[in-house]
């Protein structure tokens, strides 16, 4: 029998900031913003080009015969860079309006040669797109890009074959430590989670888990076990804080993921820590062995977007405050801008305020 799709409509993440690749990648994807880059969030065809000095996103697609702009190039047109397409020359402007047919100079340029121009803004050094500004959203917290003293590391992008639901409850997942990272992330010792409080607060779930210490001894130095804080903006960003064992010091590793489509997600790290004198290659590799042990796994998850005949315990209890939070949204986006709005903003505390200690099998 064919499962269903938890999520029925997934209109409500074009109102969302999504990352669609770093600065650096984009340098180097375009030349040093020479060229125009052609992307895909959410299964729209989108191109990245630096016009008058700033980054545009638009529509991956001319309205003339429908070629993709991104294969077209940038051409200056006396003080303004225009975007031209590769198939008959059509240049278009910072608003996506076309400004010239060189096949036909001497006619009027009809209304409807545009094409659309969506919202793009650069933070922590990475790319960020906003398909539909109708409803306020905004780009998701990093508690320390401007934080002193902490070093930054802002990782290359990676694709995996799975949904931005799923990676994101990979990397949310207290249960499967004990088992895809034993001596990595986790003593299998410990394979009992804690269950946590789940909050909402301002646009994002929050939560905490304190891992045993006892566990340091089986965990490789590099590894940052200590006090997890996290805070998710929704839908797909992790900002999780750990307050070291090992040390006094905190260790910040922010993820997201964005939507490729239901299939794909482009998958984004930073990782912030004190000043330790080491290179950011030892803390990335490190983390590139986690990502290596959870990936095999997380592609086979079938469907690979998230399903309604999925069977879920009370330690999977994030992961279900996470999906209920997810069909709230996509209904209330539906029903309107201020509907949509308070289920995003609305305060949700939970009351039992303990964190409970996690309990040894
Ligand atoms: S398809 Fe773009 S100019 Fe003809
Ligand atoms: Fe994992």
């Amino acid at each position: 029998m064919a499962s269903t799709p938890l999520i029925a409509d997934k209109t409500y993440l074009r109102y969302f900031w999504h990352p669609v690749c770093t600065l650096q990648e984009f340098h180097r994807d375009s030349s040093g913003g020479l060229r125009p880059l052609g992307l895909k969030l959410l299964g729209q065809d989108i191109v990245i080009a630096r016009l008058d000095g700033k980054l545009t996103a638009m529509r991956d697609q001319c309205a003339h015969r429908h070629a993709k702009l991104s294969i077209g190039r940038i051409k200056q047109d006396g003080e303004n860079d225009r975007l031209e397409c590769p198939y008959h020359g059509w240049q278009y402007d910072t608003q996506g309006i076309c400004r010239a047919i060189p096949a036909c100079p001497d006619l009027p340029i009809p209304k409807k040669a545009r094409t659309d121009v969506y919202d793009c803004e650069v933070r922590y050094d990475i790319v960020w797109v906003r398909l539909d500004a109708s409803y306020a959203c905004e780009i998701p917290i990093f508690s320390d890009w401007n934080a002193p003293g902490m070093k930054i590391a802002v990782v290359d992008s990676y694709v995996w074959n799975t949904s931005a639901e799923r990676r994101w409850e990979n990397f949310t997942d207290f249960s499967h430590f004990a088992f895809v990272h034993p001596g990595t992330l986790y003593d299998p010792a410990f394979a009992r989670p804690p269950i946590t409080r789940v909050d909402r607060i301002g646009g994002e779930l929050r939560f905490s888990i304190e891992p045993p210490r006892a566990m340091l001894d089986q965990l490789p130095e590099n590894s940052p076990l200590g006090a997890f804080n996290y805070r998710c903006s929704m839908p797909y960003t992790v900002n999780l804080e750990i307050a070291l064992y090992r040390k006094p010091e905190r260790f910040v590793l922010w993820t997201t993921s964005s939507p490729i489509d239901d299939a794909r997600c482009r998958n984004f790290m930073i990782i912030a820590r004190a000043d330790d004198g080491l290179p950011d290659e030892i803390h990335i590799d490190f983390q590139k062995r986690v990502l290596m042990e959870d990936q095999p796994i997380i592609e086979s998850q079938a469907p690979h977007d998230l399903s309604t005949d999925e069977l879920s315990m009370a330690t999977d209890k994030v992961s279900i405050q996470y999906r209920k939070w997810l069909r709230e949204l996509s209904l209330a986006a539906l029903a309107g801008k201020s509907e949509f709005e308070a289920a995003l903003y609305t305060d949700v505390i939970e009351t039992a305020r303990t964190v409970q200690a996690p309990v040894c099998p």
